[in-house]
């Protein structure tokens, strides 16, 4: 068996940077500590002199990893991934701080990334890159003259070539993330939009759903959600429902309906339109407690957009509870400090209402997360935006425009005053279409379809 290299930004590291790692990783780290291999990127620090990749190795897994330097760091992660493909990838182009020599930056540390990898390359492997952060990869390793089976994952979503258009230095990206062998994406949608790019500013070809043509090499194009373990996670919460942590947020929302919302604290997640929507849930309940608990775990805070949010939702959060707020009630519970993973799958079971409603997001594992975690006998009610890549498959869930603060509303109002039997009938249709998937299935898919020359089976949808 061919051996596996992975390169992304974030790196699950031995040492233990995991709770940074974010969803990726985790989806990741399973199927490589099953397979072995080796993985590169980011270490996580910012030093003074970023050189040559350190080592660790655990179980099968070999890490090798670079730190950046602060004008690294600022350019290329701050500047150019987070500060301007993150919002366009998500179409919030108004959220866009562009600068050229974050460009140059982006650029120069995609060039580190080849130059410090080449070496560690033996002729069988397969090279899976991973997300917005490295589209300059694939070109720069075929530059120094790599010619292994290679393979890019877009996490996020990618939008139409006229908003793709808006981000200076997309068209060169995307000419280098067509140097590589297969591309995956979350959705058909986010497929399609990519291969629409590639031909409008990429000069490639489509020729079918699942094939392009690029300087006469064919370029594969594929579709894998992202997939949590469905099972392990309903165990972890029914096991946690019972933890101390569990207990007290029960006795302490006094038998109200608890609304749950998980998120990283995010311009894209829809934070400030949801507390709006939570506001006229409350506005219109009047007598009728619930309580809303809202984790916003901080995270890019040196980006200027996300320090904005953080003072908008502490505003917004604020102005919830002073006027709708009784000296024995407050409706809303805003937390911006990360939790546990294992007490969210807790909580999540407790809650009679998961909110997710981003305003755009790749695939958003938390509503998968929350389907797991539900009681099959007595579930609650997932309300989903239509613009998360999980709605794709989750239809049965009551699914919201997030820009629509009234419909929001009315969709919570729903989910709380659900009976019982459609509680049921939509959870069971959303857990059966998560029930037989893993993450490593999704690694799996990826890396067949890496390796196979066979067209026809790409998966499309
Ligand atoms: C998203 C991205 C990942 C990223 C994660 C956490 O899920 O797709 O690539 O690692 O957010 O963000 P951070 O900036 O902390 O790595």
């Amino acid at each position: 068996m061919s051996r596996i290299v992975v390169v992304s930004n974030r790196v699950p590291l031995p040492s233990g940077n995991a709770g940074k790692a974010g969803g990726l990783a985790v989806a990741l780290l399973g199927l490589m500590e099953r397979r072995g291999g080796l993985w590169f990127g980011w270490s996580g620090a910012v030093t003074e002199r970023a050189d040559a990749p350190a080592f660790a190795q655990r179980g099968r897994v070999g890490y090798a990893t670079i730190d950046l330097t602060d004008a690294e760091h600022r350019g290329y992660y701050s500047g150019y991934s987070n500060g301007v493909l993150w919002p366009m990838l998500h179409n919030l182009p108004h959220l866009m701080a562009f600068r050229r020599q974050d460009l140059e930056t982006y650029r120069r540390v995609n060039r580190r990334f080849a130059e410090h990898l080449a070496p560690l390359l033996r002729d069988e492997d397969r090279i899976w890159v991973h997300d917005y952060h490295l589209m300059c990869l694939p070109g720069c390793l075929r530059l120094r003259g790599i010619r292994n089976p290679t393979g890019f994952y877009l996490h996020v979503p990618f939008p139409s070539p006229d908003a793709a258009a808006v981000a200076p230095g997309i068209r060169g990206l995307v000419q280098d993330v067509l140097a590589a062998d297969m591309l995956g994406f979350q959705t058909a949608a986010d497929r399609d939009n990519f291969a629409s790019s590639a031909v409008s500013f990429g000069g490639a070809l489509r020729t079918g759903d699942s094939t392009m043509l690029c300087d006469g090499r064919v370029v594969r194009l594929g579709v894998f959600p992202a997939e949590i373990a469905p099972r392990e996670f309903a165990a972890t919460a029914e096991f946690q429902a019972r933890s101390e942590s569990s207990r007290l947020l029960a006795k302490s929302v006094q038998g109200q309906a608890l609304l749950l919302g998980v998120d990283r604290l995010d311009p894209t997640k829809g934070i400030p339109e949801r507390l709006e929507a939570f506001r006229r849930l409350v506005a219109r309940r009047p007598g009728r407690r619930v309580a809303f608990l809202q984790i916003a775990a901080p995270s890019r805070e040196e980006v200027d957009a996300y320090r904005r949010l953080r003072e908008e939702i502490d505003l917004a959060a604020g102005s919830i509870n002073s006027e709708f707020g009784e000296p024995d009630w407050l409706p809303l519970r805003l937390l911006a400090r990360p939790q546990a993973r294992d007490t969210l799958a807790g909580f999540m079971r407790l809650a009679r209402v998961g909110v997710v409603t981003p305003l755009r997001d790749g695939m958003n594992l938390v509503a998968k997360e929350y389907v797991a975690a539900q009681d099959p006998a007595d579930p609650g009610v997932l309300v989903l935006s239509r613009f998360a890549g999980a709605a794709a498959q989750l239809g049965s869930s009551l699914m919201v425009n997030p820009h629509d603060a009234e419909g929001v509303a009315e969709a919570l109002q729903m989910a709380l005053d659900m009976p019982l039997a459609e509680r049921r009938a939509r959870w069971r249709a959303a857990w059966d279409a998560i029930a037989d998937t893993s993450p490593e299935g999704w690694g799996e898919r990826f890396l067949r379809s890496l390796s196979s020359d066979d067209l026809a089976a790409m998966p499309v949808a």
